[in-house]
């Protein structure tokens, strides 16, 4: 492929900071630094930036409930991130944050320009509210009984249980996840930015993009056509105090929305890299820009990048991308990733026991352009990787390269025979085929026909036989050319695999003495060219390491489930090892409305179908109290039959899928097996207040 030099930008969505990377984010992290590596060995100029998604109430709350500052989590889940992505060879020319000042510039001004073009405007809506934390409630933090089938805690959107959905309004008994408290709906300012007036622009762009063709794959952009149809919305961009996030100029306690900064944030990151590499960024961003502006995104994130994206570029003077390369989502085994199945598989778990490019090999031999969901299926994943990369491409290596260390002193023939150019050429004439498929994102068609090259490469040396050869008296110059067209075929098969595998392809380069390799390197062959003594390069998948990969993996997801896995009122529990922040200053009053007595727990039994609860029975002297109390990871009933304890004896009692809990007993510890139920000192007797 001799195209002439072309300048890109590519993006993958920034993942939010407050979670671990999985493989289903690898997918998408995988997609990109494969394609973008491509590009670069072409000798193209393109940059891959990202950043971590750092703004909203998740973030928020989550760092409140390990007791730190949301810049303190966000700056080591940031570390967290960027080692993952490292380790599995993701090369960004910039990780960076969206809580920036490049980023809070660059939203500002966007959002100066989209009110200067009367594209925002201010309106009175009314949402859910949480009287006793005093802040707006996302949808996701309210939970309720089912109206159908009245199962418990179950989300706004829809029941899990049995399957029906319906909006938050329709929720029996909501309460707050943040602190338990019954939601109020209550009227405030928002802004808004005007995308019903974009839609003549945006239906022309997903029609003929910048440059003639759309910028989506179909399926995506048949689903937008579905949107258009159905009428866009405006689009609320503001958020109340309290938010983490950027403050909206000239709106005190008004913050921009998290999705209205985060796309801003490739700018920002890109913009700080221009900063660092004398990069000119209003070349790249400007309208009218010439270089190209790619996307990788997830299905589920389409709206944002397809609608309100470009519609925010247009109108507030930047150019708009090229390209939304739209995956779809990864499972295992053939179903959705599932905490309780193990297959929600962090980064973490699958480094400890599985080399990183056997993943980046199976995902590209799964990825093309298309919203397809993929599947990683585990056996499929042992068998491909052994019999493809090792058994048909490391394979041939290792079949040719000892004769030349052993005797010809690490050099190549200087000529190749007339009788072994086929196999050369056929491999040489396929680079155009294979460039223009990785270009096209076509990996898995691009690594079926490098597949099929192997073969040829293989069957070469099945039949010219070198190891028979090498018995042979007299044919010292024949073995060394055979071996020779070998290390050539597994050569510019290396070149070709290289964007997949770029650290094996890194050993190879140092194991052939060669500089690095680019795509037009196929072209040319080593000959009379010294090279290393052949080391191992890779080694086979053994079931065994599957089956750790997943036992260590349900393991840390148990650690963390019991970490997050707090009540609502005793959401400010911090993680273990360390202690949470000592809560607001209250005053005697406030501490003297709860009742806390002396409990002795009379009966203690496990709970069918809870895995956290057991449920007690307690005696606080003229009366007796049923409580649901999640120690169970701690204590056995038998422990706890007989021991006093200290409870909270004025809590409403709440509905809970086993009954009615009337009360709390106090425990202390991170969870888990940590955690320690309080005893009085001898002496106290049940019933007695606790002052
Ligand atoms: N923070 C937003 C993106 C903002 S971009 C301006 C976000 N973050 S995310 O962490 O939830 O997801 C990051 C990317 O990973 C998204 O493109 C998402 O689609 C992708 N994936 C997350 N889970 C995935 C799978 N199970 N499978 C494939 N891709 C997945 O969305
Ligand atoms: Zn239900």
């Amino acid at each position: 492929m001799s195209s002439k030099p072309r300048n890109i930008l590519a993006t993958s969505a920034l993942p939010y900071a407050n979670g671990s990377i999985h493989l289903g984010h690898l997918v998408e992290y995988i997609q990109t630094d494969i394609w973008v590596r491509f590009q670069k060995m072409q000798g193209h100029t393109c940059y891959y930036v990202c950043a971590d998604d750092t703004h909203g109430t998740p973030i928020m709350l989550r760092a409140e409930q390990e007791g730190i500052s949301p810049e303190q989590l966000i700056e080591r889940v940031h570390a967290e991130h960027l080692q993952d992505f490292t380790e599995f060879h993701i090369d960004f020319d910039n990780y960076y944050s969206t809580n920036s000042s490049e980023n809070r510039e660059l939203s500002e001004q966007i959002y100066l320009q989209l009110k200067q073009a009367g594209l925002i405007e201010s309106r009175m809506t009314e949402h859910y509210y949480d009287p006793e934390k005093e802040m707006f409630l996302p949808d996701r933090y309210i939970k309720g009984e089912c109206p159908k089938c009245h199962s418990q805690d179950q989300y706004g959107d829809g029941c899990e249980v049995c399957g029906t959905t319906y909006t938050t309004t329709d929720l029996i008994n909501p309460y707050s996840v943040v602190s338990g408290a019954k939601p109020v709906r209550k009227e405030t300012e928002h802004f808004f930015f005007k995308l019903s007036e974009c839609i003549d622009f945006l239906r022309d762009w997903i029609d003929n993009g910048n440059r003639g063709s759309s910028p989506l794959p179909a399926e995506a952009k048949n689903k937008l056509e579905e949107w258009f149809d159905a009428g866009l919305r405006d689009w609320e961009i503001s958020r109340d105090a309290p938010y983490f996030g950027f403050e909206i100029p000239d709106a005190p306690g008004k913050y921009f929305y998290v999705w209205l900064d985060a796309p801003v944030g490739y700018m920002a990151s890109f913009k700080n890299l221009c900063a660092r590499e004398d990069i000119d960024f209003d070349s790249y961003w400007k309208k009218g820009s010439d270089a190209e502006l790619y996307h990788f995104i997830g299905k589920d994130i389409l709206s944002f990048h397809a609608l309100f994206w470009p519609a925010t570029l247009e109108y507030s003077g930047y150019r708009t991308p090229d390209q939304i390369c739209v995956h779809g989502f990864l499972t295992v085994n053939g179903q959705k990733m599932s905490k309780s199945r193990g297959t929600f598989i962090t980064a973490r778990s699958y480094l400890e026991f599985l080399q990183p490019e056997y993943l980046r090999y199976y995902f590209a031999a799964k990825l093309n352009d298309r919203v397809e969901d993929i599947d990683l299926n585990l056996e499929d994943f042992v068998a491909r990787v052994n019999s493809n990369l090792i058994g048909k491409y490391i394979n041939i290596a290792s079949r040719t390269a000892g004769f030349i260390s052993k005797r010809y002193d690490g050099k190549l023939g200087n000529c190749i025979d007339e009788m072994d150019i086929e196999p050369l050429q056929k491999l040489q004439r396929a680079a155009d085929d294979i460039a223009d498929l990785y270009d096209r994102r076509q990996f898995s068609e691009a690594i079926r026909e490098i597949m099929a090259l192997a073969d040829i490469a293989n069957e070469y040396v099945n039949d010219t036989q070198p190891w028979v050869i090498a018995k042979q008296e007299g044919q010292e110059e024949r073995l060394q050319q055979i071996c020779t067209t070998g290390i050539n075929l597994f050569r510019i098969l290396t070149i070709y695999l290289k964007p997949v595998l770029p650290e094996l392809a890194r050993q190879v380069e140092e194991f052939l003495n060669s500089e690095p390799l680019q795509w037009h390197h196929s072209n040319e062959l080593l000959l009379d060219h010294d090279i290393q003594k052949y080391k191992h390069l890779a080694k086979r998948i053994e079931d065994k390491q599957i089956q750790a990969m997943l036992d260590k993996n349900q393991e840390n997801l148990k650690a963390t489930e019991e970490k997050e896995s707090h009540s609502p009122t005793r959401h400010a529990q911090a993680q273990q090892g360390e202690h949470p922040a000592i809560a607001n200053t209250i005053e005697y009053d406030d501490f003297a409305k709860i009742d806390l007595r002396i409990a002795r727990i009379v009966k203690a039994e496990h709970v069918e179908g809870a895995d956290k609860l057991l449920q007690l029975t307690l005696d606080i002297g003229d009366q007796q109290r049923n409580v649901f109390a999640g120690i169970k990871s701690a204590y056995s009933p038998e422990q706890l039959q007989g021991k006093l304890t200290v409870m909270v004896a004025n809590l409403a009692p709440r509905k809970m899928r086993f009954g009615v809990s009337e009360g709390m007993v106090l425990a202390a510890g991170p969870g888990g097996k940590d955690l320690w139920i309080l005893e009085p000192d001898e002496g106290a007797q049940a019933g007695m207040k606790v002052k």
